[in-house]
């Protein structure tokens, strides 16, 4: 929607990006002590060779925290301008206060407003259009953006189907209110999608509401993550190409105008079909899941974090953003660098 033509243009865009993986390795051939499987299997099906596990005493808003520091860093920005906080998790330190109000603490973001939001994979795309609401109709000039995950809490090690996939860690970007349509970083567009009816396909069932862990369930470990994973696998390539080609659209853009395509890292195959559907060669298409495996909401800001020190996003590129997880959720963001 334009703004009236009274108004000044506002857009938001993205001013710092930083990351925070926890030191702590464990790789495919670690796990094939643990659960009958093995390096070959898992490279091959999921292109993941390893993955960072937080330490006990870490909490997901510790591992925001510092990725927040790390973008407020490179965007020049001190705690006291952060105005919004919004971190996207499914690993929240506890079901209340929101883990975004502990990063308020630790970071000393006094003036922030802060809450968080609840797509799974899809979640920091949700929480950059969300914030990019808030920017974008004046209500608030300055805000941190933080996809974090500790998935190692939620893991059954004992499940080889989910185990070899997940990871933790966080990635988060610094947003602003800007009045130049050229401005870098610009977000240009954001289209999200969800169905509730494939809820069941991709889960962690207990532990909530509606099945609290009790001493009868606990040994079925139902608070961990359940995953029917063709038929995800099938969806996610299916709603990431609809949602790129909808973000494109609304941009005005062409996939061939894409520079670098930062996509949801789950699996490398569902990247390749994308990427191969797009008719985009996979050089234009970042990956670092071999290193980190699939940190949900954090997957996004932690390659767009990585892209950038790497000096792959240049001034003026197309850069895509899409996200797909359980829900199922789905979202794609084009920011014109
Ligand atoms: C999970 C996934 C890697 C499995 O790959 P797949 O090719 O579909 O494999 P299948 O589930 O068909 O399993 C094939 C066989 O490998 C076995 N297998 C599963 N995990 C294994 C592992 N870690 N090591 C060795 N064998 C394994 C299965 O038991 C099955 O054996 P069977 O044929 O004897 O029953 C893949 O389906 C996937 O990536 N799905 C999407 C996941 C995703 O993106 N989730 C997050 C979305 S945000």
């Amino acid at each position: 929607m334009s703004a009236p033509s009274n108004q000044p243009f506002c857009a938001s865009s993205i001013i710092g990006t930083g990351s925070y993986m926890p030191e702590k390795i464990l790789t495919n051939d670690d796990l094939s002590k643990i659960v009958d499987t093995n390096d070959e299997w898992i490279t091959s099906r999921t292109g993941i060779k390893e993955r960072r596990i937080a330490a006990a005493d870490q909490a997901t808003s510790d591992l925001a925290s510092e990725a927040a520091r790390r973008a407020m860093a490179e965007a020049g920005v001190t705690a006291e301008e952060i105005q919004l906080i919004i971190v996207a998790t499914v690993t929240p330190d506890m079901f209340f206060p929101s883990t975004a109000c502990f990063v308020q603490k630790k970071i000393g973001a006094t003036n922030a407003v802060c809450f968080d939001i609840s797509a799974a994979c899809s979640g920091f795309l949700y929480a950059l259009q969300v914030a990019r609401h808030f920017i974008n109709t004046g209500n608030r000039t300055t805000a941190l953006v933080i996809g974090a995950e500790k998935l190692s809490s939620l893991i059954n090690w004992q499940d080889r189907n989910t185990c070899v996939l997940f990871g933790d860690g966080a990635g988060a970007v610094v947003i602003r209110r800007v009045e130049e349509s050229d401005a870098q970083g610009r977000v240009l567009s954001t289209v999200m999608g969800s169905d509730g009816t494939l809820a069941d396909l991709l889960k962690v069932p207990g532990g909530a509401s509606a099945c609290p862990i009790t001493k009868d369930n606990v040994v079925s470990r139902p608070n961990t993550i359940h995953m029917e994973g063709r038929e995800t696998f099938k969806h996610a390539v299916t709603r990431m190409l609809e949602a790129a080609q909808q973000a494109l659209e609304m941009a005005g853009l062409k996939a061939e105008d894409v520079s670098l395509v930062i996509p949801h890292q789950a699996n490398a195959r569902i990247i390749s079909a994308i990427a191969d559907r797009l008719n985009l060669p996979l050089e234009r298409v970042f990956m670092n899941l071999d290193k980190y495996g699939n940190t949900s909401a954090a997957t996004i800001p932690v390659a767009l974090d990585e892209a950038n020190k790497a000096g792959r996003l240049k001034r003026g590129d197309v850069i895509l953003l899409v996200a797909f997880g359980g829900g199922f959720t789905w979202a794609s963001s084009v920011v014109r660098w």
